[in-house]
């Protein structure tokens, strides 16, 4: 069974439609890479994968290995196994980081992690992604460099453990090391259970983590499916070639 299948969403935000007809599916153990221009929706299908409210999903169905979820909350999305890090993460002002993380794991577990067995666990974490303890104690992204705050998301993910964590642009303003740490904390992450959704601009990042498909939006449909090879022709030929080809402008794809 998919780990998720997409079929035929239509979303609008404010009465605008953004998404049309996106439909796609992703097994567990899978790296989904989503990329395309700026504006073409990517954050908007991350959005409605979490069922943000703003995002309207007019038609179309989100199943997460075969539970519809397309009706659920957000908290019940999450219960579900779905987990967003978003491309801009709030500032939390008054929470530390590791009371909000503990608070979090234990809302999706019936088995609730003590104090001490959850702050062993975190340190454990933040050991593996090169994140100082200090960190635990500070407020929840407050004052967090934009690096700081993309790992994390990542610790987020790691300690959460979710069935699919969608990442949107994790990777944009790290530093080589981060990067590397980042991918890292995918590539541990990823089991035969879980899937990532990888939103990027980037094939830096796809050189540490392999997706096994590539999807490339435009205009808030899905332009171009492909695998690894897809990312490289980007980084080389831009998108425009994508544009062309779905336009059949292309030489000898018709007119
Ligand atoms: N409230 C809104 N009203 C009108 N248009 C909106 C609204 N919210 C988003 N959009 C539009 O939806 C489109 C898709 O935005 P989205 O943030 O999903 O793009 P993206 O692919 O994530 O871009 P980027 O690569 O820059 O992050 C954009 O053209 C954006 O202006
Ligand atoms: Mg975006």
């Amino acid at each position: 069974m998919a780990l998720l299948q997409v079929e035929n969403l239509n979303v609008t935000v404010d009465g605008k439609r953004i998404l049309n007809g996106i439909s796609f599916r992703m097994n567990k153990g899978e790296i989904c890479a989503f990329m395309g221009p700026n504006g073409s929706g990517k954050s908007t299908l991350a959005y409605a994968l979490m069922g943000h409210p703003r995002y309207k999903v007019e038609s179309g169905r989100i199943l997460l290995e075969g539970t519809d979820l397309t009706q659920s909350s957000p908290t019940d999305r999450a219960k579900a196994g779905l987990f967003l890090s978003f491309q801009y993460p709030a500032e939390i002002p008054g929470v530390s980081t590791e009371g909000f993380l503990r608070a979090a794991y234990n809302s999706t577990r019936d088995n609730k992690a003590g104090v001490m067995e959850f702050h062993k666990m975190l340190l454990e974490s933040m050991n593996e992604l090169k994140i100082s303890p200090q960190f635990a104690a500070r407020h929840i992204n407050e004052g967090f460099s934009g690096g700081e705050k993309k790992k994390m998301e990542i610790l987020q993910m790691s300690i959460l453990n979710p069935k699919l964590a969608v990442l949107d642009e994790t990777d944009s303003g790290l530093d080589v090391d981060s990067l590397r740490t980042v991918a890292n904390g995918i590539n541990k992450f990823i089991n035969p259970d879980a899937g990532v959704l990888l939103i990027t601009h980037y094939q830096r990042i796809l050189q540490y983590v392999k997706p096994h498909t590539v999807h490339v939006m435009m205009n808030g449909s899905i332009a171009a499916t492909g695998g690894s090879e897809l990312t490289s022709e980007i980084e080389k030929q831009g998108y425009d070639w994508i544009r062309a080809e779905r336009h059949g402008k292309l030489p000898g794809k018709g007119s």
